[in-house]
């Protein structure tokens, strides 16, 4: 199902592709969490990424719960959004090998990820109170407040700690020889000195 495409004629079908959209969106995050835990050294964000593990199941069942209480079947539509923010996190991540820098670049992929779910469930808490159904919009609210609050939380130990942390890790001064060796490698290429 696509964007605008003619399957979407009404509001509330709008709604319903936006809970598909963000019940697939969780089932992927619910997937590449495990891997944040495992790579994160820093014992606080660990635990941070172990409870928001937690919290997404109880995400995935609240849908499950909106999803009965709209009388329509629990099912996810592909989100081209959420695969592209968890593939490039990937990529970033395979790319780092320092801890620090690494703790730094899993807590920027992790309020990505919560922004994306921030802006959905904030979506779908306004339109639910549209369609009349405010029992659906306080559940739909129940998981923004715990996004919210996992962003808040993300941000604070990056500013507290792993950002410091990881802004100290400078590559090494070129010693007298390799700054003689590049200054020989840029006349040969060309470059003026400075
Ligand atoms: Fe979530
Ligand atoms: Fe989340």
């Amino acid at each position: 199902m696509g964007w605008f495409s003619s399957d979407i004629d009404t509001f509330e079908e709008l709604f319903v592709h936006t809970l598909q959209d963000i019940y697939y969106a969780e089932h992927q995050i619910r997937k590449s969490l495990p891997d944040m835990v495992a790579k994160a050294s820093d014992a606080e964000l660990k635990k941070g990424f172990r409870m928001h593990l937690k919290q997404t199941d109880g995400h995935i069942k609240r849908l499950d719960r909106v999803f009965k209480m709209i009388k329509s079947l629990p099912q996810g539509t592909k989100c081209p959004a959420i695969d592209g923010i968890i593939d490039e996190a990937n990529e970033i991540v395979g790319e780092i090998d320092n801890k620090t820098v690494l703790n730094a670049a899993l807590i920027a992929a992790a309020q990505a990820v919560e922004h994306y779910e921030i802006t959905r469930y904030g979506t779908l808490a306004a339109w639910a109170k549209l369609i009349g159904r405010n029992d659906v919009a306080k559940i739909l609210a129940m998981t923004l407040k715990e996004e919210k609050a996992t962003d808040k939380k993300l941000g604070s130990i990056a500013k507290r700690k792993i950002n410091k942390k990881a802004a100290m890790r400078k590559l090494p001064k070129p010693d007298r020889t390799e700054r003689a060796e590049n200054a020989f490698l840029a006349a040969a290429a060309g470059i003026p000195a400075i």
